[in-house]
């Protein structure tokens, strides 16, 4: 199905989304994020497709956040109900494949927020994030407020929301807010390394450890340990387990079917 504002291209099982607004530094608009939610919706139905990359077109931005020209014009009440019914953050994080998300420039507001609900963030060196919100006067509401201190703590989070300032892929890394760094030139190559990395792997066990490492952030640990072994379980009983085990045993590359 063509797109108007994304590109969605397809390499061996891996998909890559890219929002391809370039001259608006790929900001979101209602169409992007709408586009966002439907491709998801078919890549989760896609069984060719086992691992996810979302990118942003043009060598300056990933995204720059919201399109702050949507709010200007905008009532509360109609911003309402533009957050209200699917939320492209919810469906990447809640999505049952590998999300990589390849930083190529400014994730800035709800870009660094999408970035957040990926599984993977690695980032080109020259690439800056930010949550610069409140210099509009507003806060993030693709849940910066809670993603960005799970995962960092709170006073970097605090540091980061309260001045609004950028921070560059280095630091991002140096505090968990970035999985990796590299040199601009290989974003999308070692971006593509990990994805076939993860793509090789059973798609039955990749998303039971999603589902397992999800549930370790809203779980107490012993209910958490108690859901991982059910998991453990439920992956013992899968073809992909049967196969797995065997291709090691007989010294040859497993063939996962995903049952
Ligand atoms: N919403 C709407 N338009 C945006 C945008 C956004 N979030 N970010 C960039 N743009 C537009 C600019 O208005 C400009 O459009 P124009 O050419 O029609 O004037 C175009 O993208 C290029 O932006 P520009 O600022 O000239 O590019 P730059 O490379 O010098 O700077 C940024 C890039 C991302 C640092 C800067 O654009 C910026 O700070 N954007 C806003 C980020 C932000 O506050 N995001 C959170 C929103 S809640």
């Amino acid at each position: 199905m063509p797109y108007e504002t994304l590109e969605l291209t397809r390499a061996e099982r891996v998909a890559t989304l890219t929002i391809n607004r370039p001259e608006k530094r790929n900001a979101l608009n209602a169409a992007v994020r709408q586009e966002l939610v439907e491709a998801l919706d078919e890549l989760r139905d896609d069984d060719d497709i086992r691992v996810v990359v979302l990118t942003g077109a043009g060598n300056k931005a990933f995204v720059a956040g919201a399109d702050i020209g949507e709010f200007d014009a905008r009532t509360p009440l109609q911003q309402r109900a533009a957050m209200s019914g699917r939320r492209v953050y919810d469906e990447l994080a809640a999505f049952p494949k590998p999300t990589i998300a390849a930083l190529n420039g400014y994730a800035l507001g709800g870009g660094c927020e999408l970035a957040m609900a990926c599984d993977v963030r690695v980032a080109a060196a020259s690439a800056r994030l930010g949550q610069p919100e409140v210099k509009l006067g507003i806060l993030p509401g693709g849940g910066g407020t809670q993603r960005l201190p799970r995962l960092v703590g709170t006073g970097r989070a605090l540091r980061m929301l309260l001045t609004g300032e950028m921070i560059e892929a280095a630091e991002a890394e140096r505090m968990g807010l970035v999985d990796l760094v590299v040199p601009d030139a290989d974003l999308m190559s070692r971006v593509a390394e990990l994805a076939s990395a993860m793509a090789a792997h059973s798609p039955v066990a990749l998303r039971l450890i999603k589902d397992a490492v999800r549930a370790a952030a809203e779980m107490p640990l012993a209910q958490g340990l108690a859901y991982e072994r059910e998991l453990f379980v439920t992956a013992f009983a899968s073809e992909d387990r049967t196969e797995g085990v065997r291709a090691f045993l007989e010294k040859r590359p497993p063939e996962f079917h995903g049952r």
